[in-house]
């Protein structure tokens, strides 16, 4: 593993690191050398995942720090944002990753739908963002990453709760992204298309086809292509990209 984004010693909170996505970037940054902050509700997968770094890597040996929660609760940001304190006293990058991705039509999106979608998916990452800020501001470097989606830019049938969570979110990414880029913090979001993971391994195989064949690619995306743009979104060597929502996801441009 080369170490090529110089995020040696950088404190990253990942959040969703128990899932398909947030593994893997979890694993690109710890492999990096960042110290990772990795949350999840399930305290299991965060054990295991933290075994595995640990046990695959033999230049440094940084040991993760878990924080098991759910991000809904109250106060979830403060908790996750003062253990990342407590432990470093620092904290350069944020990943809010964490995210349900239900869909359902439109007539179908009760009130309590829409409420946990919107929580979730948008408060959520919006509150770990301002409980964070003041860090970076203190170490005069930050990286905020949204993980937003495809469907947020586009909308998607089925998805209208989904694709205005992630909507939401990019927008309020591009105005903190205003506020704070004079003060060396960039926020950015990165807007996956179709990754392969185990949700959309249960997809039926005839439409899993159709839905490789929409991408001029041919094919889905891996977890860990997302994992290398959120690691050079995370350096040095992206401190002019700014405000921006980068897409990945094999050239579907509609
Ligand atoms: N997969 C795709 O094709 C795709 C496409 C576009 C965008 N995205 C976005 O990419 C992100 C990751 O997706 P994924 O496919 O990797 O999903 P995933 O495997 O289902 O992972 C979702 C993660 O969110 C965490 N999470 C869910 N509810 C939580 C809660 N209440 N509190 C704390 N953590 C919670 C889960 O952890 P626990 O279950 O341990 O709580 C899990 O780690 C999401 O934001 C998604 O919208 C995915």
């Amino acid at each position: 593993m080369i170490e090529e984004y110089g995020l040696r010693g950088r404190v990253v909170i990942i959040t969703g690191a128990t899932g398909s996505i947030g593994s893997a970037i979890a694993t690109e940054f710890y492999n990096q050398g960042a110290q990772v902050v990795l949350t999840g509700r399930r305290h299991d997968k965060l054990e295991k995942l933290s075994i595995n770094l640990t046990a695959h890597q033999t230049k440094h040996q940084l040991t993760p720090l878990c924080v098991p929660l759910d991000l809904t609760a109250t106060d979830a940001d403060k908790t996750l944002v003062s253990a990342a304190i407590e432990k470093f006293d620092r904290l350069d990058i944020v990943i809010n990753n964490a995210g349900d991705i239900n869909g359902y039509m439109f007539l179908k999106t009760t009130p309590e739908i829409l409420n946990h979608i919107m929580h979730l998916n948008f408060s959520v990452p919006y509150n770990i963002c301002r409980t964070a800020l003041p860090h970076m501001l203190r170490g005069k470097y930050g990286r905020i990453i949204n993980i937003t989606s495809i469907a947020g830019y586009f909308g998607d049938a089925g998805m209208s709760a989904y694709a205005a969570s992630k909507g939401g979110l990019a927008s309020a990414t591009k105005s903190i992204a205003t506020e704070y880029g004079r003060r060396n913090i960039t926020a950015n979001c990165i807007a996956p298309g179709i990754i392969d993971t185990p949700q959309i391994q249960k997809i039926p195989a005839e439409r899993r086809k159709e839905l490789r064949n929409l991408t001029p690619m041919h094919r889905f995306g891996k977890p860990e292509e997302v994992a290398h743009l959120a690691a050079f979104l995370a350096s040095e060597r992206a401190a002019f990209i700014n405000g921006q929502q980068i897409h990945i996801n094999g050239g579907i441009i509609r």
